[in-house]
């Protein structure tokens, strides 16, 4: 079974509503579908240490690989801004180490989104290939 774009982009939003981000008040949420199907949601985690926040993304993917997953098809992001949103850097480099052919589904509020190969957003990655 594969969820739609839009199921996955539903499953962004629900995990959402259970980020902590006081300090941004920018809530984000993830869900990265694994090979097989499965799907992993993930929010932001803010700390008054803002370096120790953790992105929506970065706790999807986590979360799914300690599940035992290596190889992701999908990630659907969404915030409750009007512009897409994207993943970080950080982010995109996490998501290249598992799977460089990831499709990222960025999403604006309204649910509109917009679809990019990871490639495109990190072009020239460096990887483990390069050691
Ligand atoms: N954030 C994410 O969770 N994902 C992104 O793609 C962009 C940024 C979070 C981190 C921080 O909690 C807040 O959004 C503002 O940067």
């Amino acid at each position: 079974m594969r969820v739609t774009d839009r199921e996955l982009i539903n499953m962004a939003s629900a995990a959402k509503e259970h980020s902590y981000s006081p300090y941004s008040r920018f809530p984000v949420g993830a869900a990265v579908e694994a090979a097989d199907g499965s799907v992993y949601t993930g929010c932001n985690v803010e700390n008054s240490a803002f370096g120790a926040t953790l992105c929506a993304e970065a706790v999807a993917l986590t979360a799914a690989v300690a599940a035992g997953h290596r190889k992701f098809r999908r990630i659907a992001i969404i915030s409750d801004g009007i512009n897409y949103c994207v993943p970080c850097g950080t982010c995109r480099q996490m998501l290249c180490e598992f799977s460089p052919e990831i499709e990222v589904l960025a999403s604006r509020a309204d649910g509109r989104y917009v679809s990019y190969p990871l490639a495109e957003l990190l072009p020239r990655a460096f990887g483990k290939e390069q050691f």
